[in-house]
């Protein structure tokens, strides 16, 4: 329903208004005497339109016109003047009012004309809006990085599922293994994605809150409920409902939403009817469901519900092969957005990134470029600019041998390129990729003998 406010301090024009524009039930019109009590309304209630009255008894509504485009620049404003004043009419207009009305209202229709042209701006405006988010998340949503056979596999996947008609996804993996932006790709290219992708986060949520959250509620159901709310699901209708870390959801909250998933209906907080949905359940979690149900703390039925696709992200750690395409990926973000030019990563810094276990997975790995970038200075990423647990991963040919106190590192070193050497049958690139090093550096190294 669109939603109207009427900031007037005479209450017959407030009456009228709201006689006049809720007349075919499209619209909720609610009603303000004072430029205080309009602005408060308006945080509260998110009208699409104001209609404004300049003269108002505490304060100068060119203020008040003023303060609501600089809150909430998507609504629209109709100015109401009396008699005589257009000239602030138009200075309203240059203020950003959409169009202004004269008091008396001789004909009712050019207020209803004025506030139905007034609803499709702000309509366009969000629209235009939406596709500009829209578009800014797929363009995120098509970079699931990665050449390791299981991200392949993950990416072949995501795109049937978001094809297919299945209505619940459960998709668990380690803490910041990808678990989000798999389930805004599933949203981001299926049918649904012209409709909202809705996120709540099971672990952040109190059970109080999570049930006025995910079904809304009506007017008066608890103290603080002065208007009735949509909850997150209604709000998803058609589109897709992401529940987040959801082997944390309350039990007694598991059992109401248990409902939900089996019909698709929903009850608002205080109501009584029941509400269709039509959603596609995408949930996730980090820890595995089955403990949390042999622990008590989740139900066995909604885990089965829940269950009925599971996708299985793997750690970074068990595909490699993404390691190095996501660091250049990363690499390349991060120099955009902080104007830098990093070219790379040198082999042994390369190689020390791959022997890294990367418990905080493809976040951690981020957040490092990320880190790393914005402090570089050189052209390549080294050894020595990463972090010493790094290092700690000991490249193994620091441990071939036994120790011998009489050895330098030199001459270490002198011995171990030459067993490399060997190895390759004298190739070069190829002993320069073990080593670690460039073909230059080991054609240096090699003419020291
Ligand atoms: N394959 C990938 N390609 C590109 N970016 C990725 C990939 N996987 C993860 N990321 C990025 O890594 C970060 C963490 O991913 P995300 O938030 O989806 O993880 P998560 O599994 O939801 O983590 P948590 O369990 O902590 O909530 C994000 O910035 C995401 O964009
Ligand atoms: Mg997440």
């Amino acid at each position: 329903m669109d939603n109207i406010l009427v900031v007037d301090d005479e209450r017959n024009i407030r009456a009228l208004c709201s006689r006049v524009l809720s007349e075919d039930g499209v619209i909720e019109v609610h009603g303000a005497g004072t430029g205080k009590e309009g602005l408060q309304m308006a945080d509260d209630v998110g009208p699409d339109v104001v209609l404004l009255d300049l003269r108002l008894p505490d304060s100068d509504g060119m203020d008040v016109l003023r303060a609501l485009k600089g809150r909430h620049p998507e609504i629209a404003v109709i100015i109401i003047t009396g008699y005589g004043q257009i000239q602030s009419a138009v200075e309203a207009m240059k203020a950003g009012a959409a169009d202004y009305l004269e008091k008396p209202f001789e004909h009712l229709d050019k207020l209803k004309l004025a506030v139905a042209r007034a609803l499709e701006e702000v309509r366009a405006r969000r629209e235009i809006q939406r596709l500009h988010q829209l578009q800014e998340k797929q363009n995120r949503v098509d970079q699931l990085v990665g050449e390791s056979e299981a991200t392949r596999q993950l990416r072949d996947m995501i795109g049937k599922l978001a094809r297919s008609e299945a209505q619940t996804i459960l998709i668990h993996g380690e803490s910041g293994t990808g678990k989000e932006l798999v389930a805004r790709g599933l949203h981001y290219q299926s049918t649904r994605r012209d409709f909202p992708f809705m996120e709540v986060n099971c672990a952040a949520i109190t059970e109080t809150l999570f049930e006025s959250e995910l079904f809304g509620h009506e007017r008066g159901a608890f103290t603080d409920a002065k208007s009735a709310k949509k909850g997150l699901m209604e709000l998803a209708d058609r589109g897709t409902l992401f529940l987040d870390e959801v082997s944390e959801m309350a039990l007694n909250s598991q059992a109401k939403f248990l409902r939900c998933l089996q019909e698709r209906v929903l009850r608002r907080v205080g109501g009584t009817r029941d509400i269709k949905v039509d959603l596609r359940i995408i949930a996730a979690t980090n820890r595995p469901l089955e403990l949390r149900v042999k622990e008590g703390q989740f139900r066995e039925d909604l885990f089965y519900r829940l269950n009925v696709i599971p996708v299985h992200i793997p750690p970074l750690r068990e595909r490699k092969d993404d390691i190095v395409p996501l660091a250049r990926n990363f690499l390349n973000d991060s120099n955009l957005r902080s104007h830098k030019t990093i070219r790379g990563f040198t082999p042994e810094a390369e190689r020390l990134l791959l022997n890294y276990p990367w418990p905080g997975n493809v976040r951690e790995l981020r957040n490092l470029i990320e880190r790393l970038v914005i402090l570089g200075t050189s052209d390549y990423i080294e050894p020595a600019h990463l972090p010493v647990q790094f290092s700690a991963q000991a490249p193994r040919a620091a441990q071939v041998e036994p120790l011998d106190e009489s050895r330098t590192l030199a001459e270490v070193e002198r011995a171990y390129i030459n067993q490399v050497m060997q190895k390759v049958e004298m190739n070069k690139s190829r002993a320069a990729k073990i080593l670690g090093i460039s073909r230059q550096t080991l054609r240096k190294k090699l003419m020291e003998e």
